[in-house]
Order: C-alpha cells, then structure tokens, then sequence
C-alpha cells in the first residue's frame, strides 16, 4: 500500500548513497516503503500524488541543539554588543543567561508552552522536523521542571520528534552566587532525581564563568546513573577542556567547539562523541566559526543546529545555518546538508531520521527550487515548500 507517491523530483537527497535524478518517493503510513523509478513503483491504490515539478527533496531538518523554552528577549544586549561590550562582561555584569532566567521564572506554564509552539511553529515551517530542546533558564528546581514539563508537552503535542534535555548547569544563579559548590550539590542532590525522568540528556556549560571540567565531570556521572546521556557546552568562548571531557565520559555531543583543536577533534572521534555545530552564535557574537572542516577530517559526526536562544543566537530555521556554514566555516554544500539533516540524527541516536530509505521514518522536505545548493546560494529566502512528518503533510 501506499499512501503517498512524490512524482517528478528533480534531485532526490537521500544520504543513503549520492542524490539521484527522475526518482519517485514511497510513503507508507509514517515509513518511507519505496524508492526509485517511476516504473517499479508499488500501487497507488487510493493513495495521494505529490508532484514536485523538477523540485529538488531532501531528508527534513534535524536541529540538535535548541533552547527552545524562554521568555523575553536580549536585543537590548545585542545592541550593546554591537557598541563594543562583549558577551562576557554583560554576563558579569548580571545580563546575559541570568536575565533570561529572571524573565522565565516570572512567566507562567502557560506562557512557556505558547511562547515556544510559535517557535516551534516557524521551525516546522521552515523544514525542521526534528529538534533537541534544552531547559537551562529556570536554575532553580520548580523552573527547571516548569520548563521540562513544557518540553514534554511540546513533544506530546506538535507532529515532529522532540528530543529533552536537562541544562540546569547552565549558569550559577545569582543566588548562589558566593556557593559555587552549593549549586552543584543542588543540581545532583536536588534536581537530577527529580528532572530525570523528564529528560532523555543532561548537558553543562563548561566555560570560564560557568562551571569548570570537575563540576562537569561530577553532574554527568550522576546524570549518567539517572539514564541520561551527555551533551556538553563545549569551547565556546575559550579552550576550556569540554571536549576532552566530553570524548573522557562518552558523551552523544559535544557542542559550539569554536575554539577546539585538532587534538579534541581526534579525541572526540575516538570517542564517537559528535560534533554539533551552531553558526549562528558565532554569527551574532562576531567571532570564530567552530573548525568543521577539522571535525570531519578527524573523523567526527558532525551535525549543524540552530542553538536557538535570545542571547547568542536567535535563528529558529536551519536553511541560514546551512548558509553560514557554507559562507563562514567552509563546509561544502553536500557536507552542510548532511549536517543538517543525518548529521543530527546520528547526534540524537535516531537511526531512522534525517536519511530517505525504505523503512525509515517519512520525514521530508520539497524544496521550491531544483537542488539543494539553492540553499546557501539564495541565503534569504524560505524555499521550504511542502514539509513531511511521520508521512503526514504538515506544510
Ligand atoms: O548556547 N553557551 C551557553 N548557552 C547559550 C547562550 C545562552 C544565552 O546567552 O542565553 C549558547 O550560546
Ligand atoms: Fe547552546
């Protein structure tokens, strides 16, 4: 049976061997079941045709990395930023991630939930079938479970896949901000029994500022006997030493990596601990891309995401990422879309995403446009056109 038949595809992406020309796609229920020539095509029955006039389609958008559930925004921050402050001594000074953090803990569940569907929303849009959401603006266990309920319900409602994690090692709120020590206690005394069974990871900010590679190590054992895997905030404003902590405990990701090395690349390949890169935070900070070209020669996974979040970095569509990784950090096309898309995936153990097989989950993208180098060559346009979830058009 099927019961969606994609005719006329321009170029077909699959990441499952090179793109091919003149194919047709095969749904079935909410698994792809054929794909090839027109001619050995299984019966339509009372199926529905999806023409795609020549339109280049690709896997849907895999985004890895999120921090999806906020309130308020930061374009006050973004302005002074632009003014010569940086991101760090607005941190200090009391901005950065702790005011975001006083503006959710002030919002209600309700206001979370409609504040992040519409972001949720705009990503579907734009192609986004997949997303990782953080919670990691709450600091303080009822926020942090306000946020990951949220989470949950995010998954429970919209038509795509929602992965959770835990982040509530984002920062040092400011109220324990002379007992460093006491919020670690906090996090795994307090909060990891609790969130656990909320969340699918547990990620830290491992920074100059945040929280040092021995308070990493310690949140993760205990998050890993709670069954959570680990994703790290990794090298992002400095070398730091998240990513030989994330390749030391097995982490799925580390992530940002914008001053990693050669060395933490080998370590992490080594490791099979995944690379997910987010442009976009490097974009709106102004400064050095992650060195994705090294991840992949070391022989890591490497996933693009959008880190959506009001301080560094809020894109809610991949298609730009996609074109930042391409103009900015000198992925090629066919490495950027793999990102995007298998890449992430494979970040998130999802073997049946991000890849257009018989018996993976039917998750696609037609494109208004003949290929996917469109993409990046025409950065600011939306050429998502139709989106396919679970095999249920949702755009
Ligand atoms: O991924 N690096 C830490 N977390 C976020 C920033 C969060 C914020 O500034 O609100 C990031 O860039
Ligand atoms: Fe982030």
């Amino acid at each position: 049976m099927t019961d969606l038949l994609l005719t006329d595809i321009g170029q077909l992406v699959t990441n499952d061997g090179e793109p091919m020309r003149n194919a047709v796609v095969a749904i079935d229920g909410d698994k792809f079941s054929y794909i090839g020539t027109a001619k050995d095509a299984p019966f339509l029955g009372n199926g529905e045709i999806v023409q795609c006039d020549g339109a280049a389609v690709l896997p849907g958008f895999v985004d890895a990395h999120t921090h999806l559930i906020f309130a308020g925004d930061r374009s006050d921050e973004f302005s002074r930023r632009l003014a010569g402050e940086s991101y760090s001594q607005i941190a200090a000074e009391g901005g950065g991630i702790l005011s975001t953090v006083t503006a959710t803990r002030a919002a209600t569940e309700e206001q979370l939930f409609d504040l992040a569907v519409d972001r949720a929303w705009r990503m579907i849009r734009s192609g986004t079938t997949t997303i990782e959401v953080k919670s990691g603006y709450g600091l303080d266990l009822e926020t942090e479970l306000r946020l990951l309920r949220v989470a949950n319900r995010l998954s429970d409602t919209l038509p795509i896949t929602v992965k959770i994690t835990f982040l509530g090692a984002h920062t040092i709120p400011l109220e324990f901000a002379n007992d460093r020590t006491g919020y670690v206690d906090q996090v795994v005394e307090t909060m990891l029994p609790e969130v656990a069974p909320l969340a699918h990871y547990c990620d830290v900010f491992v920074e100059e500022g945040a929280f040092t590679v021995d308070e990493a190590r310690r949140i993760f054992a205990v998050a890993s006997e709670f069954g959570l895997g680990a994703r790290v905030h990794a090298e992002q404003l400095s070398r730091f030493g998240g990513a030989h902590l994330a390749a030391e405990i097995g982490a799925v990701s580390a992530d940002h990596l914008d001053h990693a090395t050669m060395e933490d690349a080998q370590a992490m390949a080594a490791a099979g601990t995944s690379a997910v890169l987010v442009p976009g935070a490097s974009y709106t900070l102004r400064s050095a891309q992650a060195p994705g070209p090294l991840l992949l020669e070391a022989g890591c996974n490497i996933a693009l995401a959008t880190d959506c979040n009001p301080g560094t970095s809020y894109f809610e569509a991949m298609s730009p990422i996609i074109s930042l990784a391409v103009a900015q950090m000198g992925l090629t096309v066919d490495q950027a879309i793999h990102a995007a898309t298998r890449g992430g995936a494979t970040s998130l153990g999802l073997d049946d995403r991000g890849i257009i097989e018989a018996g993976a989950r039917a998750d696609l993208i037609v494109l208004d446009a003949p290929t996917v180098a469109h993409i990046p060559y025409r950065p600011a346009t939306n050429l998502v056109g139709t989106v396919i979830s679970g095999g249920v058009v949702i755009r």
